[in-house]
Formats: structure tokens, sequence, C-alpha cells
């Protein structure tokens, strides 16, 4: 199945399950969500059945949404009428430049091969002084997630994300922090926040406790 596409096979169960598995990483998102969004256009990437949307739309905010697949892009703007939601991938951002205040993205960005495009657009479409806000899977745990001896963390592979006590199974590229943290992320953006934290939702490998997902917020810089 192609990978951008296999969202479209688990909408219904992600919708009707996440809100139950993903308390901690859904909390610990919105606490660095805990701004004025007052008549501020957002962005959601990967945005799912719009949960997030419904939520940042009752703090006041103008809500965009992009997903690749169209059952999830259906179960967001049947929940947010009043909402801009495309099916478009992250890639290529289908609104014109400097348009949002915000762009957000929750357990979404790890599922794209290269994170640096997805930088590229997110760059062009934001406003100068504008915030990025994203929870992505933690390198670390796609690095326990190949899932044998001898793995090697800089090889980008296919790894195989078990979440939801097993209900769900994601293929998903496996990226390095050198991708996030990157030339491009520090030469546009200034870093002001950054949590990694445990997530039971995870397959636990080997019963070991680590870091499954990690959350960044920065400011794109002004032109100078
Ligand atoms: C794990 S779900 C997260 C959904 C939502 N943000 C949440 O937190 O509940 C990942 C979402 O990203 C979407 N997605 C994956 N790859 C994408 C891409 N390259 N471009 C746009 N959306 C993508 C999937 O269709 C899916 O809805």
């Amino acid at each position: 199945m192609e990978k951008t596409k296999q969202y479209n096979a688990y909408a219904e169960t992600y919708s009707e399950t996440f809100l139950e598995h993903n308390q901690e990483s859904i909390k610990a998102y919105f606490s660095h969500l805990d701004l004025n969004f007052e008549g501020k256009k957002v962005l959601d990437l990967g945005c799912g059945d719009g949960y997030d949307l419904s939520e940042l739309k009752t703090k006041g905010a103008l809500i965009h949404g992009i997903d690749s697949s169209k059952e999830m892009v259906h179960l967001a703007q049947e929940r947010n009428p009043e909402g801009i939601i495309r099916v478009a991938t992250f890639s290529n951002i289908p609104f014109p430049d400097e348009t949002f205040d915000f762009v957000v993205s929750k357990w979404a960005l790890q599922t794209a091969a290269f994170i640096e495009p997805i930088y590229q657009e997110i760059i062009r479409v934001l406003k100068p002084g504008g915030k990025l806000i994203y929870l992505a899977c933690h390198p670390l745990r796609q690095f326990l997630e190949k899932k044998r001896q001898g793995k090697d963390y800089f090889k980008k592979e296919i790894v195989e994300s078990v979440f939801f006590d097993g209900q769900i199974t994601a293929l998903e590229p496996s990226h390095t922090f050198n991708e996030y943290l990157s030339k491009t992320f520090f030469d546009n953006f200034v870093l002001e926040a950054y949590e990694e934290g445990f997530d039971s939702a995870a397959e636990q490998i080997n019963g070991d406790i680590y870091p499954s997902y990690f959350i960044i917020k920065a400011t794109l810089k002004k032109n100078e």
C-alpha cells in the first residue's frame, strides 16, 4: 500500500480510538498550543479526522487542514464544516505564500520519506514571525522499531509502527534528529521549545521505557 494512502484504510479505526489511546501525547501537544489563536490562520498538516482542528476552532482560530487520505479529509470536513480542508501532501501544500500565522502537526510528519521538502513548504506558507508547532514519532523509537540485531540508526528504512494495543500497524520511514533539526531548520527558525515523552499507546519493544514522540515549537525568522 502506498504509504501516504494507508490511512484511507485505517481512517475509521483511527478516528474511533485515538482519543482513548493518545491522551498523554495530546495533553503534551496542547500544552504547547496554549497560545492566542483568536482570528489567526492555522494549518494542520496531516489533520486526520479533524479533532485537533475542532479544538483550535474553539480557541478562535481560522482553521485549515491537509491530509493525503481522502477518507480522513471527509471525516475532518464533516467535523469542521467551516474549515478549509484539502486532500494534499506535505511537500505540495495547496495554499499561497505567507498565508498562515501557525502551522501545526501531530503524529504525521514522520510518515513522509523526507523532512526537508516539508520544511521548504512550511517556510513558504508561514508568515514571517509565524509559528511551527509539531509532534512527531521519536527517532529513537523508530530505531527500536527496526527490531533486529545490528540495526543502523542512520539508514532510512521502512519500520512497522504498531500502536493502539496492536489495532493499527503503520509503515513509516525512519528518520534521524539531523533531519528534523537540520541546517534548513536553524537557518529559518528560532527553536523555542523541545519536549520528548513516553506514550503508552505505542508498542513497548522489549518492555523498555523510551520516548515515543518529540515536540518542537519554533518561530519563523523575519525577513532581513
Ligand atoms: C497518525 S495520523 C495523525 C492524524 C492527526 N494529526 C492526529 O494526531 O490524530 C497521520 C495522518 O497523516 C496523514 N499523512 C501521512 N502522510 C502524509 C503526507 N505525505 N501528506 C499529507 N498527509 C499525510 C495520514 O493520512 C494521517 O491522517
